[in-house]
């Protein structure tokens, strides 16, 4: 099966977190699965912007990306994080290749449009394609990518990429069958509750009760659009826990959220007049 794996930034900035999460990822990969790995960015990130006197700016959960911070967000995602990951991945004997969009032209970007225009966020952009010819060669190899959240513009310019959007468009675009998200809560909250499993319907609703905010309304629109595009599921999973991954790749049941398609519209009412 072919699996894209996100990994929250978050995530990485933990040792021993990054240990128990590479001996999963080898053990996966050596079940036979075809992995793709990406990561998002962390408190690293935002640590050495500040250490770099760069102000942090955000709209929407999205951060403004000038040229020095895209610079310094090269550095710390395909340099420090990418290949902190990509070791510990390598030593758990699982042969993997830390890659970022500029390697072959493997993930293709363009600006993203911000009211109207485009790059008015800066350097950021979404997802627009990938090089599978690439992925699949690495993957005949034996060897697991494990990719950086940038993509390459036509215009030869790095972009930043939500890494949850990124994943959910890389999971279309290799005909991923499972996406999931590892990320720093347990799965979806409403209050203390983790949810079993959220529709699209489900998402709308939490959003408009301001159950979810900040990233996890990104997380949540990405892999709608993941299910959209084609992928069967998306699980949305705390990464910390040791059998986390192995859980959700398996496909057991409990653990984090799934994320399932909206119910056809005849199955709503029905379920609308059960619950009455
Ligand atoms: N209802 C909710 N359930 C769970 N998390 C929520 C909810 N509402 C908001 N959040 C926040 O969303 C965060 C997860 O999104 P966040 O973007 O911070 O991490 P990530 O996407 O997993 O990692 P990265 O952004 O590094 O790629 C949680 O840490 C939590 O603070
Ligand atoms: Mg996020």
């Amino acid at each position: 099966m072919r699996l894209v794996i996100k990994i929250a930034g978050a995530l990485l900035d933990d040792e021993a977190v990054v240990r128990q999460l590479a001996r999963q990822i080898a053990e996966t990969a050596k079940a036979g699965h075809e992995l793709l790995v990406v990561h998002g960015g962390g408190k690293i990130f935002t640590a050495t912007l500040a250490r770099m006197g760069i102000a942090s700016h955000f709209t929407g959960g999205l951060r403004i990306t000038d040229r020095e911070t895209r610079d310094a967000a090269v550095m710390v995602f395909a340099g420090l994080l990418n290949k902190r990951l990509t070791g510990a991945i390598s030593l758990a004997g699982q042969n993997a290749v830390g890659i970022s969009a500029a390697d072959s032209a493997c993930f293709l970007a363009e600006p993203m449009i911000h009211e109207g225009d485009a790059g008015g966020l800066g350097y950021v952009g979404y997802l627009t394609g990938v090089n599978l010819e690439f992925l699949t060669s690495l993957w005949r190899a034996g060897i697991v990518p494990v990719a950086c959240c940038l993509g390459l513009g036509t215009d030869g310019e790095l972009y930043n990429i939500n890494a949850d959007h990124m994943a959910a468009a890389a999971a279309e675009y290799c005909h991923a069958e499972r996406l999931i998200y590892l990320t720093d809560v347990a799965g979806v909250l409403d209050g203390e509750k983790v949810l079993d499993k959220v529709n699209s319907t489900d998402v709308e609703n939490l959003i408009h009760r301001q159950k979810v905010s900040g990233g996890m309304i990104l997380k949540l629109e990405a892999a709608k659009r993941a299910l959209a595009g084609g992928v069967k599921q998306v699980r949305i999973v705390g990464g910390t826990s040791p059998r986390a991954l192995r859980s959700a790749s398996n496909g057991a049941k409990g653990s984090g959220t799934r994320v399932i398609p909206a119910l056809p519209d005849a199955e709503a009412k029905l379920a609308a007049r059960a619950s009455r």
